[in-house]
Parts: C-alpha cells; structure tokens; sequence
C-alpha cells in the first residue's frame, strides 16, 4: 500500500498543477459527477540535465516512497527530436501513478539557450542540496524574464516552459481503462469535444494503436497569467490533461505499462502554442 506522505505528496501536486491547467478539475468534476471514481496512469514531470536536478535525482524521491524505476531497455526512452530522453518509476500498489521524467539534453541546445538555463537552474540546484519533495511544489529558481521565456520558446517550448515553470508537474493522466461510463478512448474523447474542450491533434486524436498496446490522447494547453521576473504578469501556455488507455500484453497477460517515444513525442506538443 502506497503511504500517507505520498498520497499527500500527489494531492498537493494535482492541486499545484491546477495553476497551469485550468481544465483538469473541470474534466475531473465532470467525470466524478457521471459516477467515476477513476485512478491516474501516470505523473509526468519535466526538467534538464544539470547535475543535482537530474531525472534520476527526481526518480529517487519517488524511491523513498516505495517507487522503482521500471526495467528493462523499454524504460530508457528517447526523443532526438526534442533532445529529452525519460524514464519511468511504477509503484507495487497499481493505483498510484506511474512516474514519467524527461530530461532536455543541454549540450544538444544552442549555447545561448544552454547559457540560459545554466544562469538560474545551477545556482539554485547548488543552494537546495538534496532534491526533495517539496521542491516539486514551487519553483526552486527565480522566475525568469518574459523576454528570455519568448526567446527560447521558439527554439525549445520545452525550455522555455520548464524554465517559466520551474520543476513541478507537467501533467496528470486518467487511466481510461478504470473509468465505468467510457467503454473507449473515443467514446472520452467525443464526450470532451462535446463539453466544450479542444484536444491535440498533431498526429491524429488518438495517439498509439491496440497493436502498439497503448492509446493516448490529451486536452490542449490554454494560456494562463503567470508570474514573470520583476512580478511582471504575463500568459504562459499553461499544461494539459492527458487521457491514456493501456491493452493486455500477450506475453506477460498483464496490461502493459509502457510508453511508446513516439505517441509521446506528439503529446509533447500539446502545450504549443498554435500559430
Ligand atoms: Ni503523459
């Protein structure tokens, strides 16, 4: 059974990401007022390769609470494109999230956005010490200038956000598998679309097939205000809620808990802003 701190750690989480996701306790509040009482897939967190705020060093407050990192080459996921690579950590009790980290490879960057990121992330990880729970929480960094997140979010939306954000929660996920009234990912789908909410499209809908195990798909990030270097007061595209729905690996008879680089890579997008 999964402990108190952690189920305390994840409510004040699913209440911080509500900051940038506006939508998430509306979707939440419209599936709990249907009867469902639904458990999240996974948790997904962003950050960059700069020692002390790694994401094993995010991995490792997730093992005091009973976490592993999940085994096998399957876990070491790859996004060339977007210069990140991930791993996950599962816990024994299947109704707490998976853990998804991502990492943005600094060296892959140009050298003025990795100068950027190195300006506020080194001194910060130095000043905290140990990674710990409560730095997931609020940002660790200063917040940095709306004209530097404006500069690097058109090579990096990745850096740009993360940097905004700080490291805390990019998004939640429902399992749509432990949902009662949604016998697909479409039927869910279509039930949002119907209720006024817009999701990414970038690649189709549904990202991933029955074959590939795992579908996917997620509400697209809104604008929100948030605060700036100075207090300044301007929109950020904030996070989105993603919706996944997990098929029985034939091998192991279990449904399987994977992910799949390039659904992820489209979901990714679903906090771009549209041009
Ligand atoms: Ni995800």
């Amino acid at each position: 059974m999964a402990n108190t701190e952690l189920k305390n750690f994840l409510d004040a989480t699913w209440k911080d990401y509500h900051r940038v996701t506006p939508d998430a306790p509306k979707v939440e509040a419209l599936l709990r007022g249907r009867g469902e009482d639904f458990v999240n897939d996974h948790v997904a967190y962003r950050t960059f390769d700069i020692p002390g705020i790694r994401r094993h060093d995010l991995g490792a407050i997730f093992e005091q609470w009973g976490y592993k990192m999940a085994p096998g080459p399957e876990n070491e996921l790859d996004f060339p494109d977007k210069k990140l690579k991930a791993n996950y950590w599962m816990h024994d009790d299947p109704t707490m999230p998976k853990v998804f980290v991502s990492e943005l490879l600094l060296e892959k960057c140009s050298p003025e956005l990795r100068a950027w990121v190195r300006s506020f992330a080194e001194p910060a990880a130095r000043k905290i010490g140990r990674l710990q729970a409560h730095h997931l929480l609020e940002s660790i960094w200063e917040p940095v200038k709306f004209e530097d997140y404006e500069r690097f979010y058109k090579e990096s939306e990745y850096a740009a956000w993360t940097g905004a954000i700080g490291i805390r929660i990019n998004h939640f996920t429902v399992l749509v598998n432990s949902l009662k009234t949604f016998k697909t990912l479409q039927e869910l789908n279509e039930f949002l679309k119907s209720q006024g909410f817009s999701l990414n499209s970038a690649g189709g809908e549904i990202k991933g097939t029955p074959a590939e195990l795992l579908e996917q798909s997620s509400t697209m990030a809104k604008k929100v205000d948030w605060t700036f270097a100075g207090g300044a007061r301007k929109p950020l595209m904030g996070c989105y809620y993603e919706f996944a729905r997990r098929y029985e690996d034939k091998a192991t008879g279990k449904l399987f808990q994977g992910f799949i680089p390039k659904s992820a890579d489209k979901i990714f997008e679903s906090t771009f802003e549209k041009k």
